[in-house]
């Protein structure tokens, strides 16, 4: 333990979705791992999660699900606070940046920062990923498309606020070269000077004007603030800072350890330290960026149908098996593979038969020959080697967790777990109890066990609470055995009173759970047909309605009425059916250097060869839908002449982007 006696650990807060899977789950569980084995180190632990809730990416979906976004967030932060009850995480504070402390401290910021002269005004021209709510620039970008996740990115230019990032340059160098381990693990920091830092830093927007869900300005109406500085600002707004308490803030900043996935380790290692220095506050001491679990697909993700859901998971196999499996079988900091094979395989190898077995034998044993009271009893053979081992491993297994490599920690745990069932097979303590004078050599035999078995379960806590707790339960581990510092002391226990105990992961017959689980999967998948057909029969009534309701006349307008609609020329430069969805094309737009998607029902119409290069008029200005998983922004004007025969008006002669009045 260093001199310090607070720890203080974060998640990423995470956008509210209704679709988390175990990729989010992976994050949460290792943070819950760190802190809980923290907590029996005897640190002061402060543990913060919580939620993500403005911006741009929210704001449409609201729109898309028909609710205001705060109604929309609401929703889904139930179903989170209940996915994090699941899994057993025991953060101490939960923060969601729509909460009024959170919403007050970051406009606080904000002020402080534009006062100090680090935020200015400015136009910002450039390009815009909703998805990762990133702003680039024209070279920045892959083919057209986000460097990060290679979506489509939109043209953006408004006026704006900018952060001085490129003032923070050389203190964030001086910062890696001091704090080798600010960015761990090594590959991360290589990649953040390669990719970012060495290129040279740019000013950050950090303000928007075009949509609204977001924390305002509180000195330049209209303005909102970029959802990036809002967020990263959690860590010390969840602890007070700036507010009348910030007692909270003193006593656990600067935070320990930022726990985040990679693709966003340079908002916590670029903005995020520039952000404090601007604010004349400590940095924290570290951002573990860990890697992707993927399916053997790719990443995960529900509109590619390739999710695992950890609800499921947890409902099927325990929370403990699943907590484990995604401690143990990644190196964190790696990628890794998730597979219900390996998850199955893992369960049944080091749970069911060797976990399992050890706590089964040894239990019966102590029952049978000391009706569960076990004492010292005669030292003999294998006895100092188990002990050599328990030692060793309880010293890796620390070095280990208090560098976040749950894996290897584990697979240290799990070694001390084969030997003594070794030392079972050695000592065989069935011939022991044949042999009236070998007695006492029995009772060490099986004290023995129950000591490695109390230390296994302290060890196992962080990855298995429930299931620890049970072991200890059936040992009778009084509160001196369950406390860290007699981890460190084999043979400090004075006497075990064990119980009987429950088979605690019974073994899975793989063939038939892979089975078991391909139903499952088929049921669901067409529970979620049957679900995505009736909203497509809602939304073809409503489009019905909507159509209908267009062609009675209108009430007169004002010329202002018409003004707010903004009709473009448009070139189609692609042209595509939309999967699924027999009568949607998907065009791209060029409307002269602005690039849009745009759905449409016109496939019954026109196929999407003939389409491409002629120009059309669109009306641009409409909020953006998603029809199937495609982002419309905008709508083609056509001509109805009858409810089967639909013509485009076409405008080849005019030129792209120009406004039509
Ligand atoms: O990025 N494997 O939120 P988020 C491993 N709101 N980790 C994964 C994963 C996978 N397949 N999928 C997602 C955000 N994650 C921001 C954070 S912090 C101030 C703001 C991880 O909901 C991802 O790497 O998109 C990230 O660390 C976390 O889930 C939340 O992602
Ligand atoms: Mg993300």
């Amino acid at each position: 333990m260093s001199e310090k006696n607070t720890y203080y650990i974060t998640t990423p807060i995470y956008y509210p979705s209704d679709n988390l899977h175990i990729g989010h789950a992976y994050c949460t569980v290792a943070a819950d791992a760190e802190a809980r084995f923290r907590r029996l180190e005897g640190y002061d632990v402060m543990f913060l999660t919580g939620t993500d809730e403005h911006g741009q990416k929210i704001e449409r979906k609201a729109i898309e699900a028909g609710k205001t976004p705060k109604q929309y967030v609401d929703d889904i932060v139930v179903g989170i606070k209940e996915l994090w009850k699941i899994l057993n995480i025991s953060n101490d504070r939960f923060i969601r940046t729509t909460d009024d402390y959170h919403v007050a401290a970051v406009q606080k910021i904000f002020k402080k920062l534009y006062d100090k002269g680090d935020i200015y005004k400015h136009v910002y021209e450039g390009w815009y990923c909703t998805p990762c709510e990133s702003f680039w620039t024209e070279h920045q970008l892959v083919d057209g498309k986000c460097p990060d996740c290679g979506r489509e990115v939109e043209l953006t230019k408004e006026e704006s606020y900018f952060f001085r990032l490129s003032n923070y340059q050389k203190k964030l160098e001086e910062l890696y070269e001091k704090n080798p381990h600010f960015i761990s693990p090594q590959t991360r920091l290589n990649e953040m000077l390669a990719n970012f830092i060495r290129p040279g830093l740019d000013d950050l927007c950090v303000s928007r004007t075009s949509f609204k869900w977001g924390i305002p300005v509180t000195f330049d109406e209209g303005h909102i603030v970029y959802v990036w500085v809002d967020a990263l600002s959690n860590y010390i707004t969840a602890l007070g800072w700036g507010s009348d308490d910030d007692s909270l803030y003193k006593k656990y900043w600067p935070a320990n350890v930022h726990l985040v996935g990679k693709e966003i380790v340079r908002f916590h290692t670029i903005i995020w330290p520039a952000m404090l220095m601007a604010l004349d506050e400590p940095v924290p001491e570290m951002v573990f960026g860990h890697g992707w679990l993927l399916l053997a697909g790719g990443k995960m993700s529900k509109s590619k149908g390739h999710v695992v859901d950890p609800v499921v998971l947890c409902e099927r196999y325990g929370t403990d098996a699943i907590r484990y499996f995604l401690l143990r079988e990644v190196p964190f900091g790696s990628d890794g593979v998730f597979s219900n094979e390996a998850l199955i395989g893992r369960i049944n190898s080091d749970l069911a038969n060797d976990l399992g077995n050890l706590v089964s034998r040894t239990l019966t044993m102590s029952q049978k020959y000391f009706d569960g009271k076990v004492t010292p009893g005669t030292a003999g053979e294998f006895d100092g080697d188990l002990k050599a081992l328990a030692d060793e491993v309880v010293g890796k297994y620390t070095e280990l967790m208090e560098q976040m490599l749950f894996s290897n920690a584990f697979a240290e745990v799990f070694r001390l777990v084969s030997r003594a069932n070794k030392y079972i097979d050695e000592t065989m303590p069935w011939k022991l109890a044949k042999e009236e004078d070998q007695k006492d050599r029995l009772r060490q035999v099986l004290y023995n066990l129950c000591e490695v078995l109390r230390i296994v379960a302290l060890l196992c806590q962080p990855a298995m609470p429930e299931t620890s707790e049970k072991i200890l339960g059936y040992l009778g581990a009084d509160e001196k055995g369950r406390s860290w510092e007699s981890v460190k002391h084999f043979g400090s226990t004075a006497a075990f009173a064990t119980g009987k105990g429950e088979i605690l992961f019974p073994r899975i017959d793989l063939e038939k759970e892979l089975e078991a689980l391909e139903k499952d999967k088929e049921k669901r998948a067409a529970e979620a047909a049957k679900a995505a057909k009736k909203a497509e029969k809602a939304a073809a009534k409503e489009e019905k309605k909507s159509s209908h309701a267009a062609a009675e006349p209108a009430d007169e307008i004002t010329i202002a009425d018409f003004a707010k609609l903004n009709l473009r020329v448009a070139k189609i430069t692609a042209c595509e059916p939309v999967p699924k969805a027999d009568k949607l094309l998907k065009l791209t737009l060029d409307l002269g250097g602005e690039t849009r998607t745009i759905a449409s029902s016109i496939r019954p119409w026109y196929s999407a060869e003939e389409l491409v290069g002629r120009h059309i008029v669109i009306v641009a200005n409409l909020k953006p839908a998603v029809f199937r998983g495609v982002e419309s922004h905008g709508m083609l004007l056509a001509c109805e002449n009858s409810a089967d025969d639909v013509k485009l008006i076409f405008a080849d002669d005019c030129q792209p982007g120009s406004p039509v009045n």
